[in-house]
């Protein structure tokens, strides 16, 4: 296979990051099929023949059911809200389609379930992608640190910390959710399992809402604006914390999305009976080995098909352009390779047995 058509539904944040790393995938992966543009869809008028002229779309529409017979489509990037997951993702696994679908799949485990097919099915947990993260399994695997006793997962992050920020779709549980459970919980539960194992049980979990009111958006949104229309409630989680176990391995997780004074603070500390790991996203090419950092380098993870010594950085948008080439490297040799379905049913799955055990909690 030479190249393979490429359709991206939901041009925001995800939908461009998606189509640049088809971009840039051959640059760095020229052995891959070379991905064509072929179709963006939209429904926000305009915004789909914006990305077509900017990025090279054959065609550009505001209904995705358009894409749906177009045989110049092999894969497709689901990069739209959340309550569109199932949708859209179940429409296009029927056709056989491949896809790369955006976490946390869909609302629920029931959702990410939904989506049934032929095709592979790749799951944009990203985090697990970055050469520290890759080096820090390896360590773990290798038992370099010993018996894994206690780890602390957080994802901490400010982007809704703003009282008057507008009552999109992530605020909303028909639309978004389970709000930061979905959304930064769900990075956490995928590196958790990814680096430590599978979760076995939830010992206790509180979740809660710092900012019940906000106000509705002036019109499309394109990120966290500035609300300006009336006071609106808002329906799921701003923060959640729980306990985990890993087999005896004690874990805490925490996510926010109103911590304020902290933005992407995204990582890890896991301490072993011989040692200990942590990882920062913030300084992504830094695994930090018993105190001390130790920048990563070609043979860490993907690291050498961008970079070619250890301490050159890596940016977010070069995960992607790493989960791009798991995905077609996976419709390749038709093996998966990254995150996949199962791995997202098994998040939600998770999330949901803390949403339930945050209840449950006096
Ligand atoms: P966004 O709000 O920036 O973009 C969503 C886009 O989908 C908008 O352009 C919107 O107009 C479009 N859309 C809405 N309804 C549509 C429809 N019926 N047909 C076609 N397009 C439609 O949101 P963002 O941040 O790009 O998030 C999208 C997805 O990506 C979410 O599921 C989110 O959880 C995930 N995400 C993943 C991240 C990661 O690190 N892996 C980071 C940010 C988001």
């Amino acid at each position: 296979m030479d190249a393979i058509g490429v359709a991206v539904i939901g041009f925001g944040w995800m939908g461009r990051v998606h189509t640049q790393a088809y971009l840039r995938l051959r640059q760095h992966y020229p052995d891959l099929p070379r991905p064509e543009l072929v179709a963006v869809a939209d429904d926000v008028p305009g915004r789909a023949s914006e990305a077509a002229t900017r990025y090279g779309f054959q065609i550009a529409t505001t209904d995705w059911r358009d894409l749906l017979e177009d045989p110049r489509i092999g894969a497709v990037s689901i990069t739209a809200p959340n309550f569109l997951h199932r949708e859209i993702g179940a429409a296009f696994a029927a056709t056989g389609r491949h896809i790369w679908i955006e976490k946390p799949v869909g609302l629920d485990a029931g959702d990410a379930r939904a989506i049934v097919g032929n095709g592979h099915v790749a799951v944009g947990f990203n985090y697990r992608h970055a050469p520290a993260v890759q080096r820090a399994r390896a360590i773990l695997r290798d038992g370099g640190i010993g018996a894994v006793t206690h780890a602390r997962f957080a994802f901490l992050s400010d982007y809704a910390s703003a009282p008057d920020g507008a009552l999109t779709w992530r605020f909303l549980r028909a639309y978004g959710g389970n709000g930061v459970l979905g959304d930064l919980g769900a990075h956490a539960v995928d590196l958790i399992r990814h680096l430590l194992g599978e979760i076995d049980t939830v010992t206790a979990a509180d979740t809660a809402i710092f900012i019940p009111r906000r106000p509705a958006p002036g019109g499309a949104t394109t990120g966290h604006e500035r609300g300006t229309g009336p006071l609106g409630t808002v329906e799921n989680e701003d923060w959640f914390a729980a306990l985990l176990r890993v087999g005896d391995t004690r874990v805490t997780v925490e996510a926010s999305r109103v911590a304020v004074g902290r933005q992407n603070h995204y990582g890890f500390d896991i301490h072993g009976t011989a040692g200990m790991l942590s990882w920062d996203f913030r300084r992504m090419g830094e695994l930090v080995v018993d105190g001390r950092p130790v920048f990563v380098g070609p043979g860490d993870g993907e690291f050498g098909a961008f970079q070619p010594g250890p301490a050159n950085a890596m940016s977010y948008d070069d995960l992607k352009v790493i989960e791009a080439a798991l995905f077609l490297r996976s419709i390749v040799e038709g093996v998966p390779h990254g995150a996949t379905l199962p791995d997202a049913i098994r998040a939600a799955e998770v999330l949901g047995d803390i949403a339930h055990r945050a209840t449950a909690e006096p």
